[in-house]
C-alpha cells in the first residue's frame, strides 16, 4: 500500500444530478429510491432470506441446505446445493421458451465489398447443441471434472462455446486475453497446472492477424505440461502443427452427440480461474465458484441493465477479462437475453464502427469502458451523428473512473439525453457489479458509481476500519460477504487472506481509494496500491518492472502510473542501466518493444527515463510515490524525509529537464 494513502485528497466537485427518466422508471425492475432502499436494507439485514428468494430464479438439481456459511474470511454460499452453470445458461432458458431466441449475435470485424460484416445468430437451442458436442469432444480427449482448461481465443462464438462446455462437464477454465504474449501464457499454464489449451489459428484485429497459434507454440517451448492443443480455424492462415498434440476443433466435434448431460456441480465447486495483476509479485489466479457467482451475474444483469426479453444487449469487453466472463457470457445468458459479440477493434475501419453496429442490430443496452468513450470523443461527434442510435435505452461503463466530461459526452452524444448511465464499480475479485446506480431508481451524477448493489456493505474507512465522514477520502472496503466474491487465489491459499483481509482487519480491502459524498454516493479515486489501470485493465507495476529487468542491459527499474488523456493512466518507467551501457533513443524503443513481447502490448511503457539511481528509503524500498509525482507534475513536493540520498531526486529532476 502507498505510504500516504490516508491523505488521499479529492478535488473533484460535481453538482449536476440526472434523475431517471420517468418513462424508464415506470417499466424498470426497481422503480424508485424507496424500493431500492427497502430491498438493499433487507439484503443487508436478512441476507439469507433475500438471496434465498433471489436464487429461486436459477435452476437447481438439488436445493441448498443453508444459504450462507461465513467464517471470516471464508464464505460458502448455498451450501449443499447442486446446479450447473451451462445448464442454467442454456437448457433452463430453453425450458422457459427461449429455444428459438438468439442467444449470441456475432459480427465479424471484416466487411465485404458492400461494407457489410459477416453476422451469425445462434439460438439458445443451437448454442446448447454446439456446447454439448464440444463438451463430448473434450470428454473423449480425457477432460475430467476439476481439470483446468486454458482458453486463448479471439472474440468468436466458439470462445463462449468453449467456456460453457467446460462448465457443462465441470472442468474449470482459465481464459487468457488474446493480447497477452507467449510468456504470459506459459506462466498461467504452469500456475493453473493446465494440460489442455483451446486456441485458434489466429484472430482478426484492425484488419491484421493475431498469431494466436504461434504464440501458443512459443509458450509451449517453456512448459511441458500441455498435452493437447485444440485449434479453431478462423483465419485459415498456415500454422505449424505438432502431430499428436494439436487437433482441429472440427475434428474434436466430428461425430459427437448434441446431447451431453450437465454435471451436477456443488454450489462451491470451482467454475473458473482468471489471472489478474496484484500489487506484489506475479499475477494471481482469482478463483470463482458456481452458485454465488452465477446468481450475482444473473441478478446484476436483471437489475443493473434492467434487461427484459426483447432487449438486444451489448457489452464490448473481450472474453479475456472478467467483464467478458460475467457480462458477455454468463450473466446475459443466465438472464435469457441476446448478447452481442463483436470480433474486432472499435476503430476498424474507423471510429464509427460501434455506432454502425448499434444501428445495424438496434442495440438497446450498451456497456463499454471510459477509455473507449474518450477515444470516441477525440475522434469527433460527426462519426456518431451519421448513425441512428435511437434504439439505445441504457448505457453503462466499467473499468476505471469516468471523468465528468466523458460522462456528459456519453449522455448527450450517444444517449441523446434520454438514456440513464450506469457507472459500475467492481473487480475481477468481486465477480460482479458492486457499486452502481439502478437505472430506474437512482439519480446519477457524472463521475460517481453512486450506491451499493443488493447485499453489498461497502464503506470508506481508515486503516483501523473506522468509517470516515462524508467527503473524506479513505479506503474502499466491503464489510460483509457477497455471493460472487472470490473464494481464493489458485495455488496460493494463504495469499487470499493476507492480500485482501489484513490491511483493514476483518474487512475486504479492494485496493481502491474512495470518498462518499453527502448523499452517500461513492466516488472512486483509483488504486492506492502499486497497480496501474491502463485503459481499464489492471497491470501490476511489479510485472512490468520484472519484464524490464529481464533485459540484459537493465540493472533496475521502477514503474509508476501517470495521467494519460486516452488511457486514463499511462506507464512511466524509470530505468537504471548496467554499468557500461549507454542510454539512447534506440534503447528506449527496444525496451518498450521488449516489454510488449514479455507481457503484451497493453503493458508497453509510454515513457522510459534513464537514471543512474532510483530514490529509495533507508530500508531500500523504491519510493514510487516520488517518481509518480515527478512523472505527473515534473516536481516533487511530497514528504521526502525517509529518502536515503537526497541528491538522487535532484539528479532525476535534472535529467528530466534535459
Ligand atoms: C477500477 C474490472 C472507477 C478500480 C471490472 C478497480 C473502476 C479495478 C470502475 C478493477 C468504476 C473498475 N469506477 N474505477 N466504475 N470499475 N474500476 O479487476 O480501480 O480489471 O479496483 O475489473 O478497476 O479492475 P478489474
Amino acid at each position: 500500500m502507498a505510504e500516504n494513502e490516508s491523505a488521499i485528497q479529492s478535488s473533484l466537485q460535481e453538482h449536476r444530478i440526472f434523475p431517471p427518466p420517468s418513462a424508464f422508471s415506470a417499466k424498470a425492475h426497481v422503480k424508485s429510491m424507496d424500493e431500492y432502499k427497502r430491498m438493499w436494507r433487507e439484503s443487508i439485514d436478512q441476507p439469507e432470506e433475500f438471496f434465498g428468494r433471489m436464487a429461486q430464479d436459477l435452476h437447481w438439481f438439488k436445493k441448498w441446505d443453508k444459504v450462507l456459511d461465513w467464517k471470516s474470511p471464508y464464505a460458502k454460499w448455498f451450501v449443499g446445493g447442486k446446479l450447473n452453470v451451462a445448464y442454467n445458461c442454456l437448457d433452463h432458458q430453453i425450458d422457459q421458451g427461449r429455444g428459438d431466441k438468439t442467444a449470441i449475435l456475432w459480427e465479424s470485424e471484416a466487411l465485404d465489398a458492400s461494407g457489410k460484416p459477416e453476422v451469425r445468430k445462434i439460438t439458445y437451442r443451437a448454442l446448447r447443441d454446439d456446447v454439448c458436442r464440444f463438451a463430448n469432444g473434450l470428454k473423449k480427449l480425457g477432460v475430467k471434472k476439476g481439470d483446468r482448461i486454458t482458453i486463448y481465443m479471439p472474440m468468436v462464438p466458439e470462445a463462449a462455446v468453449a467456456m460453457l462446455a467446460c462448465a457443462r462437464i465441470g472442468a474449470a477454465h482459465s481464459v487468457i486475453f488474446g493480447g497477452f504474449s507467449s510468456q504470459a501464457i506459459s506462466d498461467r499454464v504452469e500456475d493453473a497446472k493446465s494440460n489442455l489449451i483451446i486456441t485458434a489459428d489466429g484472430g482478426v484485429r484492425r484488419g491484421g492477424d493475431v498469431p494466436l497459434k504461434e504464440n501458443v507454440d512459443n509458450a509451449l517451448q517453456t512448459t511441458s505440461l500441455v498435452k493437447k492443443v485444440i485449434v479453431l480455424k478462423r483465419t485459415g492462415k498456415p500454422v505449424k502443427w505438432v502431430e499428436g498434440r494439436d487437433i482441429w476443433w472440427s475434428d474434436v466435434i466430428a461425430g459427437q452427440s448434441a446431447d451431453c448431460p450437465a454435471e451436477p456441480m456443488d454450489a462451491e465447486d470451482m467454475l473458473y480461474v482468471l489471472y489478474t495483476s496484484g500489487s506484489t509479485g506475479k499475477p494471481k489466479g482469482i478463483l470463482h465458484t458456481t452458485a454465488g457467482y452465477l446468481l450475482s451475474c444473473q441478478m446484476t444483469c436483471k437489475y443493473v441493465f434492467d434487461l427484459r426479453d426483447e432487449d438486444l444487449y451489448w457489452c464490448s469487453a473481450d472474453i479475456g477479462w472478467v467483464t467478458g466472463h460475467s457480462y458477455v457470457v454468463y450473466g446475459p445468458l443466465a438472464a435469457g437475453t441476446t448478447t452481442l459479440m463483436y470480433e474486432g477493434a472499435p476503430n476498424f475501419p474507423d471510429f464509427s464502427r460501434f455506432w454502425a453496429i448499434i444501428e445495424r442490430h438496434k442495440v438497446n443496452v450498451f456497456y463499454t469502458a471510459p477509455t473507449a468513450i474518450r477515444a470516441f470523443m477525440r475522434a469527433g461527434r460527426e462519426l456518431v451523428d451519421k448513425h441512428n442510435l435511437s434504439s439505445l435505452r441504457l448505457l453503462g461503463t466499467v473499468g476505471e473512473p469516468i471523468n465528468p466530461e466523458a460522462w456528459m459526452w456519453y449522455h448527450q452524444v450517444i444517449g441523446h439525453g434520454k438514456c440513464p448511465i450506469v457507472d459500475t464499480w467492481w473487480q475481477t475479485e468481486t465477480g460482479a457489479i458492486m457499486i452502481t446506480p439502478l437505472p430506474g431508481a437512482t439519480p446519477t451524477k457524472p463521475g460517481t458509481a453512486t450506491l451499493p448493489f443488493f447485499g453489498i456493505d461497502a464503506a470508506v474507512v481508515d486503516r483501523t476500519g473506522k468509517e470516515l465522514p462524508a467527503n473524506q477520502g479513505g479506503l474502499l472496503v466491503i464489510r460483509k460477504p457477497w455471493p460472487s466474491m472470490l473464494r481464493g487465489i489458485f495455488n496460493d491459499p494463504d495469499r487470499y487472506a493476507r492480500q485482501y483481509w489484513t490491511d483493514v482487519p476483518g474487512m475486504y480491502f479492494s485496493g481502491d481509494g474512495a470518498r462518499r459524498d453527502e448523499d452517500g454516493y461513492f466516488w472512486i479515486m483509483g488504486r492506492v496500491d502499486d497497480v496501474i489501470n491502463v485503459s481499464g485493465h489492471r497491470l501490476g507495476t511489479m510485472e512490468i518492472e520484472s519484464a524490464l529487468v529481464s533485459h540484459e542491459y537493465v540493472a533496475e527499474a521502477a514503474v509508476v502510473g501517470m495521467p494519460h488523456d486516452l488511457k486514463g493512466q499511462g506507464i512511466a518507467a524509470f530505468v537504471t542501466l548496467e554499468a557500461g551501457r549507454q542510454p539512447s533513443e534506440n534503447l528506449k524503443k527496444e525496451l518498450i518493444a521488449w516489454v510488449g513481447k514479455q507481457i503484451g502490448s497493453l503493458a508497453k511503457p509510454d515513457q522510459i527515463r534513464f537514471t543512474d539511481s532510483l530514490p529509495k528509503t533507508r530500508s531500500g524500498k523504491i519510493m514510487r510515490r516520488l517518481l509518480k509525482e515527478l512523472a505527473t507534475s515534473g516536481e516533487v513536493k511530497g514528504d521526502t524525509t525517509t529518502l536515503e540520498d537526497f541528491s538522487v531526486l535532484a539528479r532525476l529532476k535534472e535529467q528530466d529537464e534535459k
